[in-house]
């Protein structure tokens, strides 16, 4: 199973190799556009990023009143039909809990549980970036 999820990452987008920024060799049907659903992930892992610095710029690194908009990840196209699998049916639902409960009660640590959701939906089916989802921790600074 992790053999079939490695193999069609090899040739995604969100394979480790897109993440160094060389040009991957990747199969003919390479999209050049973002699918609708890796441009979701963009954006939330620019709030994430916003979040964070912007918790770190205040001097009492103060998550008062913070706040992250859950995007949908359900419906969107991938850039391949393999990246939604059952796992990651079942892990987008974690997701936006995750969300949901970091903005009634916002923290390091409710935070930290999005990042987490976020890790363990990418373990099942797109690895490539992990490493860039774990800077984002708060406790990664
Ligand atoms: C429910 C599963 C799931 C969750 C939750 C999830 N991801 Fe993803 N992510 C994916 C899949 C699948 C792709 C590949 C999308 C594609 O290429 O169409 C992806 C792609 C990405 C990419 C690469 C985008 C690109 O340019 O190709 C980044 C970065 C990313 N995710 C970060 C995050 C961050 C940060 C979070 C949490 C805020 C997150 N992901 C939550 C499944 C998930």
């Amino acid at each position: 199973m992790a053999a079939i999820v490695m193999l069609a990452c090899a040739w995604a987008r969100c394979s480790p190799q897109a993440e160094s920024g060389s040009a991957p060799k990747l199969a003919p049907n390479q999209p050049n556009g973002s699918s609708p659903l890796a441009s979701n992930m963009v954006a939330m892992d620019g709030q994430l990023q916003a979040t964070l610095e912007a918790v770190m710029a205040d001097p009492e690194h103060s998550w008062e009143g913070r706040s992250l908009m859950s995007h949908e990840l359900l419906g969107l196209e991938p850039t391949d039909a393999s990246m939604v699998n059952a796992h990651f049916e079942e892990h987008a639902p974690l997701y936006s809990l995750a969300i949901k409960q970091f903005n009634s009660s916002p923290s390091a640590q409710t935070y930290n549980a999005v990042v987490q959701a976020c890790t363990d939906c990418h373990l099942g089916t797109c690895p490539g970036p992990l490493e860039r989802i774990a800077k984002r921790r708060s406790d990664a600074h």
